[in-house]
């Protein structure tokens, strides 16, 4: 089958965090080009960062990188911070009370000018007030994250166990096969959204 053509739009891989959650994102896109450039991100309505951004007058994105532990993605994109404390495995620091990852390329802070509702997402605006940079890696790109995923997320089994992955949540399950009828006990999809690793 044809690969879909917006697969070729280029984008970045990041974590945009706000007060009392963050979430990976690919869709950043520097709008403007003044001396306090404005920065869009779209995030989804069902994702809790998406509440606490509306809550919220600024927001950090971090830029990550080629070498980024897999374990972050796997955190930060697959899980929720409604009910996950998505830090406590990782070093961070704390920048006006939000949360900042210390492995990444580095970090933007914005003040948020404007939200733009599409439909499934919200287009959230800042304009960038002041950024650190913290090393000279690579930033990973969101087609580099899709080449190597399979080794990025890839799951420690016990024994040689086979793990069935949630794709939406995360979440683990150890055995040969997959009940039936099964479902996520975390998130409620159907085995069809079930990885095998
Ligand atoms: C590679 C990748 C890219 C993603 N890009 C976006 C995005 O651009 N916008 C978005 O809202 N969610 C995106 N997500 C999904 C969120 O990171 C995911 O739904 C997360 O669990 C939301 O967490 P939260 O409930 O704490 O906000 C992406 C996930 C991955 C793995």
């Amino acid at each position: 089958m044809e690969r879909s053509l917006t697969r070729d739009i280029l984008s970045g891989m990041f974590i945009v965090s706000t007060k009392a959650s963050a979430c990976v994102v690919d869709t950043v896109m520097q709008v403007s080009s003044s001396k306090e450039p404005l920065i869009s991100v779209s995030v989804n309505k069902n994702n809790y960062t998406n509440e606490c951004l509306k809550k919220n007058q600024k927001f950090i994105i971090s830029i990550l990188s080629k070498n980024v532990d897999g374990n972050i993605i796997k955190t930060f994109g697959f899980s929720s911070s409604r009910d996950t404390n998505k830090f406590k495995d990782f070093e961070y620091i704390e920048i006006d009370g939000i949360k900042v990852l210390k492995d990444v390329v580095g970090y933007m802070v914005l003040e948020i000018v404007d939200v733009i509702d599409v439909e499934t997402h919200d287009i959230f605006i800042g304009r960038l007030v002041s950024s650190q940079r913290f090393n000279n890696d690579d930033a990973m790109l969101y087609q580099y994250y899709q080449e190597h995923k399979d080794e990025l997320l890839k799951v420690t089994t016990k024994n040689n166990q086979t793990a069935f992955v949630c794709t939406v949540c995360g979440y683990v399950y150890y055995g040969d096969t997959l009940p039936p009828d099964f479902k996520c006990p975390k998130c409620g999809v159907g085995r069809e959204a079930f990885e095998k690793r």
